[in-house]
């Protein structure tokens, strides 16, 4: 299920909230900008290429490009015995930016965004079914977890805007990460 924890940056290991309800998570990311979305999931055979998830997809992947000048979309899809899954973990696991949108629908599986806004961090677990999307510009990182297992659609104005910019600040790794003892799994 969708969960968001809140932190503030001057205390990264208390929780000051955490909840379930989409309702409040998808307020408290409007606040911020940050749009998010519940889209209902279409069935999907356990082969389905690139293509066939897009396809799945179509009429709200358009809507969005309309709406907010996306050019392209392509689909990643990474599973818990991918040889590669510590170093594709740890790439994204420093703050930075990009000079576009990054914008994620998880078609299957889940992942943890961290948006660092002002004083605050906001973890949000996504899972099926949960658009997000993180303004251009906005301080984040994202943790698929030791044993990732996800299918997302990423909508991009440009590939090249997608190139992340890394601020260096130390804060990503105070906020507990997405393992076993993740308080994201503890409520
Ligand atoms: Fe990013």
């Amino acid at each position: 299920m969708t969960r968001l924890i809140r932190y503030a940056v001057a205390q990264p290991q208390q929780a000051l909230l955490h909840t379930r309800d989409t309702h409040l998570i998808a307020q408290l990311l409007q606040q911020a900008g940050i749009a998010f979305e519940q889209w209902p999931l279409r069935p999907l055979p356990a082969d389905a290429d690139s293509a066939a998830v897009l396809s799945a997809y179509q009429a709200e992947i358009e809507r969005l490009q309309a709406a907010n000048g996306y050019r392209s979309a392509d689909v990643v899809r990474l599973r818990p015995d991918h040889p590669d899954r510590a170093s594709l973990r740890q790439k994204f696991l420093d703050e930075h930016t990009h000079s576009d949108d990054e914008v994620r629908f998880f078609a299957e599986g889940s992942g943890a965004f961290y948006l660092h806004l002002g004083d605050e961090v906001l973890q949000l677990l996504c899972e099926a079914g949960d658009l997000i999307s993180v303004p251009a510009g906005t301080k984040h990182w994202f943790d698929m977890g030791p044993q990732p297992l996800f299918t997302a659609i990423r909508l991009f104005v440009s590939p090249e805007g997608w190139v992340g910019h890394f601020t260096g600040d130390p804060i990503a790794a105070a906020i507990p990460r997405l393992d076993a003892d993740s308080p994201l799994n503890a409520a």
